[in-house]
């Protein structure tokens, strides 16, 4: 169930809520997205990265 790359449908409510909430729910998880995406020693900028790679088609 997770949002796949480049789906703009998918993506667009998710942006609306701005990348800091994004971000923060990557951080902490959210529902079945665990926490930290499982990289342990990512950093906010590169979960800002990979939403900006993910979220592009
Ligand atoms: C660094 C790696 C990852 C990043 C940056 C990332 C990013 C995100 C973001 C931004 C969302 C949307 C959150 C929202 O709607 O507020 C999401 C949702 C989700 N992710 Fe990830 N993710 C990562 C890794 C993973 C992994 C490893 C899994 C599964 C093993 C996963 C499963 C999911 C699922 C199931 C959702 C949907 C949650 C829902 O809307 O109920 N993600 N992810």
């Amino acid at each position: 169930m997770a949002p796949k790359k480049g789906d703009a449908e998918t993506w667009k409510p998710r942006l609306a809520q701005g990348k800091d909430v994004l971000v923060k729910h990557v951080t902490e998880g959210f529902n079945a997205m665990p926490a930290r995406g499982l990289c342990m020693d990512c950093t906010a900028e590169d979960y800002a990265a990979v939403i900006d790679w993910m979220s592009k088609p």
